[in-house]
Order: C-alpha cells, then structure tokens, then sequence
C-alpha cells in the first residue's frame, strides 16, 4: 500500500490524534431511538412520555400544532436539552444523555435550524470547504492526494444540492432556497448519519420547495432524515411514515392519509383553527 493509500485512510492513520466516533451500530434495530422521554420548563412539560423510533435510512416527518414540542424534540436528541426522564439512543450503541452537544454532532447528527447561517461573504465553494474544516476528524494540512478526496466530496455535494453552477459565486447573492441547500450541503460535508432538518421550507417559493422535496428524498436511505414541517402540501408530497405530537407527545404516526383521517388529529388540527 503506498504511503498516499495510508494517508488517505484517515479514520486509521489518525485514530490516535483525534478519535473517530465508533460508528452508529444499527444491525440490531433503529437508529434513533426516545423512550418514555420527558422534559419540563417551570413545570410545564414541553415533552411528555415522547416514545420515537427512526429506523436507518428512513425518512421521517413530524407534524403537529405549535407548541407541540417538535424543535424541543430536537434540541433533546441533539444534546441542548437534558430531559427530566426517559433514554435517547443512537443505534444500540451511544446513550446520547451521556453526551455534549459537539460529541453528539461528531457522532454523526446534523441539525439544520430553520434560518440559513451560511458565510454571506465567502463563496458557495468555501462555505462546504469551512464545513468541512470543521470537522476535527480530517487534518487539513496533508497531502495533495487528500485535498483531492476533500475536493472530489465538495463537487459531489454541490450537485446534491444543485448548485453546481453557483461554486464560485458569493454565498450572500443566493436566494433563500439556495441558502438552506447550501445549508444542507454544509451538513453533508460531515457525512452524517441522522440529519435533524427544522422547518426546511418556511419562506421557500412553490419551486424552491419541490427542489428541496427532491433533495430531501435522495438524502434518505445514506442518511435517515427526519424533516419537521409546517407546511402540508410540502409534507404530503415527501412522506412516507409520518408522526404527529401533540402536548409532548406522539398523537398518530402512519401515512400521510392515516394520520390525516385520524379523528384525533383533526380534533387538534380543528381547534387549532387550522
Ligand atoms: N427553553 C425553554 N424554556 C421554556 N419553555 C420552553 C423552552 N423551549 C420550549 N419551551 C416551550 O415548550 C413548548 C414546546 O415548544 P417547541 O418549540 O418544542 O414547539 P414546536 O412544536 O417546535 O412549535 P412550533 O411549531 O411553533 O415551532 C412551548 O410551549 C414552548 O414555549
Ligand atoms: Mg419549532
């Protein structure tokens, strides 16, 4: 094996500098996984009793009225809230409780908060690039073979998310759509395994969203995604399994057309004014 196949092999080589996160065991059942999971801020429980299962490649949707506790949901699974009660597993091997945020993002979970935080004055390129550097696991200063590999993902993920043609274009003249896939694409330079994506369509023309249901969609199955969404067109036009929280906790999960003949999730959705 030549030195450059060494080098390239990172999660071997450099295992003694920064420790890759053991990766996320699935074989034997889902890769997310909240049980009895409950969280209460001054004694009103935002999560209540929340039982969820994501399997591996699967792409999800949770719906449900405001205050329902979705970003909440989120911010558990993703290590800024500790819940009161209940266990958070990714595969069969990480507690999650157990973790920091950043060790939880390293794990290999994105999350994607609902307004774009990309670097308006670098390029479309050097956005993926600095999304890159910023993973502990990949030394930036090796060889030329490697910047190669990084070069070779940049372009891989620049037509995930259709923009290509924009690389070398200022990130702050993309549009708003444009915005959240660099966004997205930022994301997918880590290679993660679970991406959290929050409200991924609020603000987006009729066009921008059919883009992005597209990109969602090619993204499941290499990554399982889970996509909590307001707008239902955009969730009928993705979904496959959808879960509905109401008051902290799963309402109805199923297809789009279950949940949406579920008499209790009308009741909600009815009251709601909806
Ligand atoms: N850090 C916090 N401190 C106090 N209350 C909070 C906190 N975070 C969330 N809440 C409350 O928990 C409840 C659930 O909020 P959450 O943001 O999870 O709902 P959501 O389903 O994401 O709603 P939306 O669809 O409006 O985004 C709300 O009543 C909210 O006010
Ligand atoms: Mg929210």
């Amino acid at each position: 094996m030549s030195i450059f196949q060494e080098l390239s092999n990172r999660d071997r080589v450099f295992e003694f500098l920064a420790p890759a996160a053991s990766p996320v065991d699935v074989r034997h059942g889902p890769i997310l996984y909240l049980e009895d999971v409950s969280v209460s801020f001054d004694g009103f429980k935002a999560i209540n009793n929340l039982n969820l299962t994501i399997d591996d490649g699967e792409l999800r949707c949770i719906i449900g009225p405001n205050g329902a506790g979705k970003t909440t949901m989120m911010d558990i699974i993703t290590g800024k809230t500790r819940p009161d009660t209940g266990s958070v597993w990714f595969g069969s091997r990480h507690n999650l409780l157990t973790m920091n945020e950043p060790d939880i993002a390293t794990l290999g979970i994105g999350r994607k908060f609902q307004k774009p935080t990309v670097f308006e004055a670098l390029t479309v390129f050097e956005n993926l690039e600095l999304a890159m550097a910023a993973d502990k696991r990949v030394l930036q200063t090796l060889t030329a073979r490697l910047s190669g590999e990084h070069r070779d993902r940049i372009d891989e993920v620049l037509k995930l998310i259709g923009l290509s043609q924009l690389r070398n274009r200022e990130a702050g003249i993309l549009s708003h759509g444009q915005k959240q896939w660099l966004e997205i694409g930022m994301l997918l330079m880590q290679k993660p395994r679970l991406l959290l994506v929050d409200e991924p369509v609020a603000g987006m023309t009729e066009q921008e969203m059919e883009r992005t249901a597209e990109l969602l969609t090619s993204l499941a199955g290499e990554q399982s995604v889970v996509v909590v969404e307001h707008d239902m067109g955009f969730v009928r036009s993705i979904a496959k399994k959808v879960t509905v929280l109401h008051q902290g906790s799963v309402l109805a999960e199923g297809t789009m057309d279950q949940v949406s003949n579920d008499r209790k999730v009308i009741e909600v959705y009815l009251g709601e004014g909806a």
